[in-house]
């Protein structure tokens, strides 16, 4: 316990997605722990914001001596000396400037997904990261969850589904889209609105880490045909394939708002089973179950996730920041490049264009 690292993080933004992390990271229970959090400072767009945050998240779980300052603004946040990461919770459409805002900084960042609204956002972000000497990762919570390690071990070292040939995922949400003010994040093409990238990402994610062993500049890219359906500028429904040339492997990853999926979120197929995997979505794996070809006995495995699962990804980056990199091993950047060029392509083709895209 002693020898854990510690974050101290800063939080950008006050919305749904910053309270769910922050009170995850308050927790001391996650299987697995291996780091420590202490919210230090949290900005809002305005004070009265932070301090209603603060009450709601904080208060009753704080479990340092820490008292987080509270800041009406995101810049105070990025010049506080004690926080060592920060946390940017805003909608897609904020997270590039907020990212080269806190990297001219001089602060290590941890982004909500996607990344940015299109590649090109992505590539400027990383430059800049580079060039300053800090560490940004993309928050792709998914991929640190024991149920997605565990899952790629038995896929790629042990090879128990043997060959794998292919894959689904879906991600489906029922929101009334029409009924949204015209400025809500899931509505409003400038602020990234659409399925793709705020849950087919997930779907991809899947994909991307069922069908191919590697991750960043170690992987294929994979070949990509897709379409959507929009509904006022934004995609209610966006449907991606992915084909690995090398191994034949094909991948079938949906999205849509206009539909509550449950049960299996998705199923790998292979020459000895195939794979189910459970969860409250694909965002949040709770168990996989594998059922061999052969008639043996189907295996089931199923992993403790106390509150929603943000704890792991946050401990990763503890780790990297105790140990100097400047980006993670799980998500590299190469990673996030690659998810951001497929999401642009799918929106190329299927047509759901922000302000922000040059084409
Ligand atoms: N990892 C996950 O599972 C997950 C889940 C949900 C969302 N997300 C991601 O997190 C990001 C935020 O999503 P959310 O659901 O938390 O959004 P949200 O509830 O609408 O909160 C977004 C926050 O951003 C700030 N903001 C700044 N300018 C804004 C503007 N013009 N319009 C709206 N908000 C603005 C506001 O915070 P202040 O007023 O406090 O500054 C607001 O509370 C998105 O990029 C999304 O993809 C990730």
């Amino acid at each position: 316990m002693a020898d854990m690292p510690t974050v101290r993080w800063g939080i950008v933004a006050t919305g749904k997605i910053s309270g769910w992390f922050v009170e995850d990271i308050l927790r001391r229970d996650w299987p697995q722990r291996s780091a420590s959090h202490i919210v230090q400072a949290v900005g809002a767009s305005s004070l009265g914001k932070s301090q209603k945050f603060a009450e709601e998240f904080i208060t009753a779980r704080n479990n340092s001596d820490v008292q987080p300052e509270l800041y009406g603004s995101y810049k105070e946040v990025y010049k506080n000396d004690d926080v060592d990461c920060v946390y940017i919770g805003t909608p897609h459409s904020f997270h590039k400037q907020n990212c080269l805002d806190a990297i001219a900084a001089g602060k290590n960042v941890l982004c909500e997904k996607p990344f940015t609204m299109n590649a090109k956002e992505a590539e400027e972000v990383f430059a800049a990261a580079k060039a300053k000497g800090v560490y940004i990762m993309e928050a792709v919570w998914t991929r640190f969850f024991p149920t997605v390690k565990a899952l790629q071990k038995m896929l790629h070292e042990e090879k128990k589904l043997g060959k794998i040939y292919r894959m689904w995922c879906d991600f489906g949400l029922d929101i009334d889209i029409p009924s949204l003010p015209d400025d809500s994040r899931y509505k409003d093409p400038a602020l990234g609105a659409g399925s793709l990238l705020d849950i087919g990402i997930y779907s991809i994610t899947w994909g991307l880490l069922t069908l191919s062993e590697n991750v960043g500049d170690a992987a294929d890219d994979p070949e990509v045909a897709s379409t959507q359906t929009l509904s006022h500028g934004v995609d209610t429904d966006s449907s991606v394939l992915l084909k690995y040339p090398s191994t034949g492997r094909q991948g079938i990853c949906t999205s849509s708002t206009n539909f509550d999926s449950s049960g299996a979120f998705a199923r790998i197929e292979g020459s000895e089973g195939h794979i189910e995997v459970f969860g409250g979505k694909a965002a949040s794996p709770q168990m996989f179950v594998f059922h061999p070809k052969d008639g043996r006995k189907e295996e089931r495995h199923e992993f403790e996730k106390p509150g929603r699962g943000f704890y792991w990804e946050a401990d990763a980056v503890a780790h990297d920041l105790k140990a100097g990199e400047k980006e993670s091993e799980t998500v590299p950047h190469a990673e996030t490049m690659r998810m951001m060029r497929i999401m642009d392509g799918v929106r190329k083709r299927g047509g759901a264009r922000f302000p922000v895209d040059d084409w």
